[in-house]
Order: structure tokens, then sequence, then C-alpha cells
């Protein structure tokens, strides 16, 4: 797939189809991450591929967290609702991935160039997943309960959780999201 074309047509998907994701394919999205540009060429990213039982429980953990900030059952909108199946079921995706940077909250710098780092690379599996028919959904809201997370996948205390993305095969079309500043009037500034 062409990159412009990627870059263009991904979108967060939140419903997948239960069918299975070959493991080599994974593997190939990972790899297409692993070529991110990295602080220091640190390369410090770490993916958890997640499924069955812990892909279960990190999905409750979604769905209790966003309960929480939610009006009590009736009195919700189909919205909510909607919103809230998510939620608790990462949209029925097989994996959850979940990816992690090196923990360094003595040195802001330092974690910040390890949170582009990892980022970078997040990005990069967003676009590869797309380019082979797969779906994702870059998702920071279940870090509300970050440390339940990093109990149930028992990580270690020196990393840090970025972002997680459910990754399946897509059972829904989204439509194309405008652009706030479509001719980049505003969010485009030449310093000459
Ligand atoms: C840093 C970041 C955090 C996000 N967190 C969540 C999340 O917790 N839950 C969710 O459903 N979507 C989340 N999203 C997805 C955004 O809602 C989505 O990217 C945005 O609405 C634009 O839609 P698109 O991805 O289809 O272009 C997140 C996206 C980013 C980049």
């Amino acid at each position: 797939m062409e990159l412009y074309q990627a870059i263009r047509g991904r979108r967060s998907i939140r419903k997948f189809k239960p069918d299975p994701v070959p493991k080599e394919l994974v593997y190939k999205v990972l790899d297409a991450a692993n070529w991110a540009p990295s602080g220091v060429n640190l390369q410090q990213w770490k993916f958890y591929v997640v499924s069955g039982q812990k892909r279960d429980q990190i999905a409750a953990s979604y769905g209790r967290v966003t309960e929480k900030n939610y009006p009590p059952v009736g009195q919700r909108t189909e919205q909510q609702e909607s919103f809230l199946t998510w939620a608790k079921t990462y949209g029925g995706a097989p994996l959850i991935i979940v990816a992690t940077m090196p923990r360094d909250e003595q040195q802001p710098r330092r974690r910040k160039m390890h949170l582009e780092s990892v980022s970078a690379a997040f990005q990069n599996l967003l676009l590869a997943a797309y380019a082979e028919g797969l779906g994702t959904c870059w998702m920071t809201g279940p870090l509300a309960a970050e440390e339940e997370l990093m109990e149930i996948l028992q990580l270690p205390a020196d990393e840090e959780i970025v972002a997680l993305t459910p990754l399946g095969y897509p059972d829904q079309q989204v439509a194309d999201k405008p652009r706030h500043d479509p001719d980049l009037k505003e969010k485009v500034v030449w310093v000459e």
C-alpha cells in the first residue's frame, strides 16, 4: 500500500471480527514498529501481545474505568452505552498490544524522549496494520488504571505503559474524520 494512502485511510476501529491474526502477521507489523526512529537510537519500545484471559481482564479494566465516569444504568445516552460496550470488550479484537517504555521518572527530558520514540513506533504499528487489512485503535484511556494493567500483565516496575491497541480484522467501516484546519492555515507557521 502506498504510504500516503495508509496515512489518509487509517481510522480507529472499535468493532472486530473474532478471526485470529496469524502470528507472522503480528510480527510483520511489529517489525514495522521496530524500524521507527528513537532517541539516542535506544529503540526503547517493548510490545506485549495479549490474548485469552489476560486480554479479557484488560478489557474489563477499561470497562470499569469508563463506567466510573458515566451516569448509572438507565440514565445513559445511546452513545455512552455503545462506547461502554466497546470499552468492556475492546470491540471483540482477538489481540491487545501493550507498548511500554523504560520508566525514567526522575529525568523529565529523557522521559519525553522515551515517550516520543515509543509513540513513533506505535504509529508505524498502526499504519502497517492498516496496510495489512488489520484494525487498531490507539488508546491511553485504559491508563487510568495503569497499575492494574501492570499487575495483570506482571510488567516489570522499570517499565511504563505508553499506549494500548486492539488488533484484529475490522468489522466496521469508519468515515473519515474531517480535519480541523484542512488548508493548514492555522497549524503551520513559517518562521523566516
Ligand atoms: C494519544 C491517543 C489516545 C487515545 N485514546 C483513546 C482511548 O482511550 N479510547 C478510544 O476509544 N480512542 C482513543 N484514541 C483514538 C482517538 O479517539 C482517535 O484517534 C480520534 O478520534 C481520531 O479518529 P481516527 O483515529 O479514526 O482518525 C486515542 C488516540 C490517541 C492518538
